[in-house]
């Protein structure tokens, strides 16, 4: 299908490529960007060929930010944007069941930067500007920045960095665990990087995989009393699989195991 915001393709027949583009914003994430970003990603999460999605901007850009010549126009006008429900349609990505690797290069600000964090696996190239300036236009981050950065690099910095919106590099998020690597330099590294991790989280049994994206959720998401007893109770769920018996017989029997998902 053709967007006007974003592009879309497959490759490789498991993995689903989306790219933001709307270079001349800076890939500014307007209603309608989201929109057709929600819809992509709810065809690849229900196309049983697809295994894992790669969303990436461009090499100057992830995303600027939530489009501020939008939110302008919002200003003084909380029934507004309360009752239009804004920024509501920012959640659909985080019910997602299949994983979703974020490759990012360039700037990754604001909504952007939350966009990245609403995903699973953060990926950076080294020019990587990472980075929740709100506090500039007179507002916070309102898609989750201040809960999922504080629980990623712990309060002290995330005060630092929401209070005084300043950018922190690859090699910072990196430090921090904000991304879980940075890779070498060299145009598209960083794409490519992430559809080869796509391809390997593709290539492991369907189930399995939801199963670990949704435990390791419960840890982040949840306390860790909670997170526990999920973790325990899908984790006997997986002994009701195909794919379990398989695994595990293809290992005592040295060979490579042929998940059929079920
Ligand atoms: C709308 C944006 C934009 C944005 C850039 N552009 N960011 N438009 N919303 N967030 C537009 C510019 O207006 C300009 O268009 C074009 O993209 C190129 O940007 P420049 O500023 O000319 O580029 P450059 O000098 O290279 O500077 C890059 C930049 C700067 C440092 C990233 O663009 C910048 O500071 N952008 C805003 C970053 C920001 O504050 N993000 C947080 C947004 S608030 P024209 O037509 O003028 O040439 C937010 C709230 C989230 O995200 C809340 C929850 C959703």
């Amino acid at each position: 299908k053709q967007y006007e915001y974003i592009l879309t393709s497959k490759p490789d027949p498991s993995v689903a490529l989306i790219t933001l583009n709307r270079p001349k914003a800076l890939n500014a994430l307007c209603s309608p960007l989201f929109d057709e970003l929600n819809e992509a990603l709810a065809g690849y999460d229900a196309d049983p060929e697809v295994g894992a999605i790669v969303l990436t901007g461009s090499e100057k850009a992830f995303a600027a930010g939530a489009d501020i010549k939008e939110m302008r126009d919002k200003q003084c006008a909380f029934s507004d944007v309360y009752k239009n429900k804004f920024l509501e349609n920012w959640t659909a990505i985080t019910n997602l069941r299949k994983p979703i690797i974020a490759a990012v290069s360039g700037y990754a600000l604001g909504g952007g930067c939350e966009l990245a964090l609403s995903t699973d696996i953060i990926l950076a190239s080294p020019t990587a500007k990472f980075g929740q300036p709100e506090i500039n236009l007179g507002v916070i981050p309102g898609a989750g920045g201040t809960q999922r950065l504080a629980r990623a690099i712990g309060k002290s910095r995330t005060m630092e960095l929401v209070l005084t919106g300043r950018n922190f590099s690859a090699r910072e998020a990196e430090a921090w665990g904000v991304v879980s690597r940075v890779v070498g330099e060299g145009e598209g590294e960083v794409v490519k990087e992430a559809i080869e991790m796509a391809k390997v989280i593709a290539g492991k049994g369907q189930l399995a995989v939801q199963a670990g994206k949704e435990a390791v959720n419960a840890a982040y998401e949840g306390s860790l009393i909670e997170g526990l007893r999920t973790e325990r109770r899908l984790f006997h769920m997986m002994f009701a699989t195909s794919d379990q018996k398989e695994g595990m017989s293809a290992f005592t029997e040295k060979r490579k195991a042929n998940f059929t998902h079920s």
